[in-house]
């Protein structure tokens, strides 16, 4: 028997994938090409604030494989999918960060989830770490809001203003991050879902990619406005879907409509 496909954990990895967002998506592109032809030595740094599941921490995983692929594609920006950095799921680096060596440049990617950080002493180690590199340099202060809630954000000024990395976080809402703090992102951005119409079009080759049987295109339709169009809860519903025994492993408009009542309820 073949393993299933770990939907949970799926990340896009072309830039087609990433659906929705087209601000945020081309903003990264621009910045991915002018650090990856050396036209900037430092990233602009970027917040990406906007609903839970909308993507912005897969957008930035994203940007930061490309930035680490050997052999990005120029033209369409995608990575090339065989190298190193392409085959290592970025989230079993945690704290060590993630390293690439492209001829003569080094890339150096650190993304920080601020849910498990400890303390004021942990995060200073985590951010210092990073000064022993040289070239590029990318910090991801995921959900950056979960240190404004502990006092830990007003840390961050010192180094954001300071340090020469290119700093990227992401939050559900602003209201609590601290002005000064969200004043040191220049580039601020706001997820836009993907229509009815892009999500479908995304589960349907998903679906395929993964074996997952559909009973009508009508059904991926229905998947897509049932999740509000936002990607990572129809996603979630096709996990739950992918995880049924023998012929129910199928996303039937049945299946489609418990989960709506589910959702709903
Ligand atoms: N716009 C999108 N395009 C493609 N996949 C997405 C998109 N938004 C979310 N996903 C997928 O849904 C899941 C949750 O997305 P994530 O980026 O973690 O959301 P957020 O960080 O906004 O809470 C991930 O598996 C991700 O790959
Ligand atoms: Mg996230
Ligand atoms: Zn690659």
């Amino acid at each position: 028997m073949s393993a299933l496909p770990d939907i949970e954990r799926w990340n896009p990895s072309l830039w087609d994938d990433d659906i929705g967002n087209p601000d945020v998506k081309e903003f990264f592109q621009d910045q991915l090409y002018a650090l990856r032809t050396g036209r900037i030595e430092k990233g602009v740094n970027t917040y990406v604030r906007g609903l839970s599941r909308s993507g912005k921490t897969s957008t930035v995983r994203l940007f930061a494989r490309c930035l680490m692929c050997v052999e990005l594609n120029l033209e369409t920006l995608n990575p090339c999918g065989h190298c190193e950095a392409c085959t290592t799921q970025l989230d079993r680096f945690g704290e060590q960060g993630m390293f690439s060596y492209l001829r003569g440049r080094d890339v150096h990617f650190m993304p920080i989830d601020c849910m498990q950080i400890r303390g004021a002493d942990h995060l200073r180690d985590l951010i210092s770490g990073m000064a022993d590199y040289n070239g590029v340099k990318v910090i991801l202060l995921d959900e950056i809001s979960r240190l404004s809630f502990r006092g830990l954000d007003e840390l961050l000024l010192g180094p954001l203003q300071s340090l020469n990395y290119m700093w990227i976080a992401t939050s559900i809402d602003s209201h609590k991050i601290d002005a000064a703090v969200l004043n040191r992102f220049p580039a601020k951005f706001t997820t836009v879902l993907p229509t009815t119409e892009e999500l479908a079009m995304l589960l349907m080759r998903l679906c395929r990619q993964w074996g997952i049987p559909y009973d009508d295109p009508a059904t991926l339709c229905l998947l897509a406005e049932a999740s509000n169009n936002v990607t990572g809860i129809a996603l979630h519903a096709l996990a739950q879907v992918n995880a049924k025994r023998g012929d129910a492993r199928a996303l039937t408009r049945h299946a489609v409509e418990g989960f709506r009542d589910r959702l709903a309820g």
